[in-house]
C-alpha cells in the first residue's frame, strides 16, 4: 500500500481507504465492522471515512466503538457535515450547524478531533464566507486538522479560496468527489485548474459505481445487492453500463484480476487522487478490493486506452 500526501498538505493517506456509507449500522453490525476495519488496517489502510448523515449518526457510533482498538496516531478519520437531522438548524453549512454538527459527530465517534472535516455539499442558503469562517474556527480550535468540500463546483471552491485568502483563514485542503469509470468529469475536467493553482487533494467515492463496476450486475440485480435494496441508485443507463462492464471483464481476465480490481486500480492511477474510498458488505469483497493495489502497475498506457475506448463508446 502506498501513502499519498493529501495534495500539498503534509498528512499521508493510504491510497485505498474504507468508508461506511449504507453499510455500517444498516448492512453490517458492530462485530462485522470490527472485522472489516481490522482487516483493512492490517492490509495498510489508515483512512476511514464517515459522515454525520450516514445511518442518522449510527455509522459514526459504530465506527467510534472500533476506533478504540487502534492507536489514534495511526489513523486518518474523516467525517462530513451537512445532513444532521430534521430541525431547521440541523442541516446545511451555517456556522451554527457546522460547529454543533462537528461536536456531535465527535461525541458519536468518541474522538477529540477528526483529521479531515468535509462540508458534505455546497449550501446555497449560507454565504460561503460564513462557512469558511466556521471551518477556520473548527480547525484552529483543534476539532479537525484539515477541512475540505464534497461535490462543490470548481467555482464554489475557488470562491472559498478567495475568501480564505482575503480573511486570512485556513484554506480548504481537499475535495471529496465521485469518481469512477462512468463518472469522470469532476476529476478530469472541472477541477484541473484547482489542482494546478491550489494543489488540493481528493478522496474519491463510489469507485465501483455502487458495485456495478464489479460485474455483479451482469446477469440482473442480485437480491442481496445494493441496487436491490436502494433502487433509487439504479442509473437510467444501467443496461448500457452493464454492457461496458462485460467488455471490461475481458481486459480483467487478460490481466488475471477481477473486474472490481481493474476498476479500482484505474482510479488509483490518476495522480490527482489522494485516496480511493472503497466500501464492502462482505469480507470477500474487501479482500478482492485490496488486490487492486497489485493491479495498478499492470495498467499500461495501452491497457488504459483500451479501457477508455470501452467506456467512451
Ligand atoms: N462524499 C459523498 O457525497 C459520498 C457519497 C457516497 C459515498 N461516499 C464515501 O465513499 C465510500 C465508498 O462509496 P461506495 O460505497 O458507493 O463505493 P463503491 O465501491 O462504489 O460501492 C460499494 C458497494 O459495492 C459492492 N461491492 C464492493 N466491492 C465489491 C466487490 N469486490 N464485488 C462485488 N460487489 C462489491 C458492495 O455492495 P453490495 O454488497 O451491497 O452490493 C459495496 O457496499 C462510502 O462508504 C463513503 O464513505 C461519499
Amino acid at each position: 500500500m502506498e501513502y499519498n500526501k493529501l495534495g500539498k498538505a503534509g498528512i499521508k493517506l493510504s491510497e485505498l481507504s474504507f468508508g461506511s456509507w449504507i453499510t455500517f449500522a444498516q448492512q453490517l453490525g458492530v462485530k462485522e465492522v470490527k472485522e472489516f476495519m481490522h482487516t483493512a488496517f492490517d492490509h495498510g489502510i489508515n483512512f476511514f471515512d464517515n459522515a454525520e448523515g450516514y445511518a442518522h449518526g449510527e455509522s459514526e457510533v459504530m465506527m467510534g466503538k472500533v476506533l478504540k482498538d487502534f492507536r489514534r496516531e495511526d489513523l486518518v478519520i474523516s467525517t462530513k457535515i451537512f445532513w444532521g437531522g430534521h430541525g431547521p438548524n440541523d442541516t446545511g453549512l451555517s456556522r451554527k450547524h457546522l460547529i454543533e454538527g462537528t461536536k456531535n459527530s465527535l461525541k458519536r465517534l468518541q474522538l477529540d478531533y477528526v483529521d479531515l472535516l468535509f462540508c458534505h455539499r455546497p449550501d446555497p442558503n449560507t454565504p460561503i464566507e460564513e462557512t469558511v469562517l466556521a471551518m477556520d474556527y473548527l480547525v484552529r480550535k483543534g476539532y479537525a486538522f484539515y477541512w475540505g468540500t464534497s461535490e462543490w463546483s470548481a467555482d464554489e471552491i475557488e470562491e472559498a479560496f478567495r475568501i480564505a485568502e482575503q480573511l486570512n483563514c485556513m484554506k480548504p485542503s481537499m475535495e471529496q468527489p465521485r469518481y469512477n469509470l462512468f463518472f469522470r468529469d469532476h476529476l478530469e475536467k472541472d477541477y484541473l485548474s484547482l489542482f494546478e493553482k491550489y494543489h488540493i487533494g481528493t478522496t474519491v467515492w463510489s469507485p465501483l459505481a455502487s458495485g456495478i463496476l464489479s460485474g455483479k450486475y451482469d446477469h440482473g440485480i442480485p437480491q442481496d445487492s445494493r441496487l436491490a435494496k436502494e433502487s433509487w441508485l439504479v442509473p437510467d443507463n444501467f443496461q448500457q453500463q452493464v454492457e461496458k462492464v462485460k467488455k471490461l471483464a475481458t481486459i480483467a481476465q487478460d490481466l488475471q484480476c477481477s473486474t472490481a480490481q481493474l476498476s479500482l486500480a484505474w482510479c488509483l492511477v490518476n495522480p490527482n487522487v489522494s485516496s480511493v474510498i472503497t466500501g464492502a458488505t462482505k469480507m470477500e469483497q474487501l479482500i478482492d478490493n485490496l488486490g487492486a493495489i497489485d493491479v495498478k502497475p499492470k495498467l499500461t498506457p495501452e491497457i488504459l486506452s483500451l479501457i477508455d475506448k470501452i467506456c467512451s463508446e
